[in-house]
């Protein structure tokens, strides 16, 4: 089976009007992560750094708790963004239109930092670089919470990522540019990244 690989933000604006719908409807376990992730921010969190924030599905929650948390939401897709901004115009959010793979997100800056859906797309080494930047940018005692879907088997890691590589060379595809296909990895993969990246 042969799938036309589209570009990260082509693929997330072309279906922004239907998104929040689509993952609070139609993918399993969406709207129970959100109340979950939501549980797990600390009660002395004021800065939140959001990565792929997206349209802030995963915010909702979290401001019902903390309805006046200091946000810094990063996304690659500035359609989500504008969706975001719509939602919560009424709260302390700083929009940040950019990868967080290449940004620099700074020292000891956030109480907090959630991802929720976004990191299933990226190789081991991309991830490490991200989850070092992540680190340095949590003040100290601060916590990183992420959610995210992964497979059991270092088999389906392994297709899902050749099988990217497969598509990416049989359509010609420039490697410094993100193109939407998930990669998860196991979850004991997941683990040795976290601790390597501290
Ligand atoms: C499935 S959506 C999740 C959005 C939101 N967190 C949610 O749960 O609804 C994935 C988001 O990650 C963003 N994204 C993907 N790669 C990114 C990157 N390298 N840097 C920043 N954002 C990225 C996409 O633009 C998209 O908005």
């Amino acid at each position: 089976m042969s799938i036309k690989l589209e570009k990260m933000s082509e693929f997330f604006t072309a279906r922004v009007n239907d998104y929040d719908e689509h993952m609070i409807n139609n993918v399993e376990g969406c709207k129970e992560g959100y109340i979950k992730m939501a549980e797990f921010v600390p009660c002395n969190c004021i800065t939140l750094l959001d990565l792929g924030c997206g349209t802030g599905l995963e915010l909702e929650e979290i401001f019902k708790k903390y309805p006046d948390i200091q946000v810094t939401g990063i996304d690659l897709t500035k359609s989500m963004l504008d969706k975001l901004k719509e939602k919560y115009y009424d709260k302390d959010i700083t929009l940040i239109n950019a990868s967080y793979l290449e940004y620099n997100l700074g020292f000891e800056k956030y109480d907090a930092a959630v991802s929720f859906q976004t990191m299933h797309h990226f190789k081991h080494e991309d991830k490490l670089k991200l989850y070092k930047n992540i680190y340095n940018s949590l003040k100290p005692g601060g916590v990183y919470i992420e959610c995210d879907y992964m497979v059991i088997d270092q088999k389906d890691e392994d297709f899902y990522f050749n099988e990217m590589e497969r598509l990416r060379r049989e359509q010609n595809l420039n490697d410094n540019e993100f193109y939407h296909y998930d990669t998860p990895c196991t979850v004991d993969n997941q683990i040795k990244l976290f601790k390597k990246s501290a």
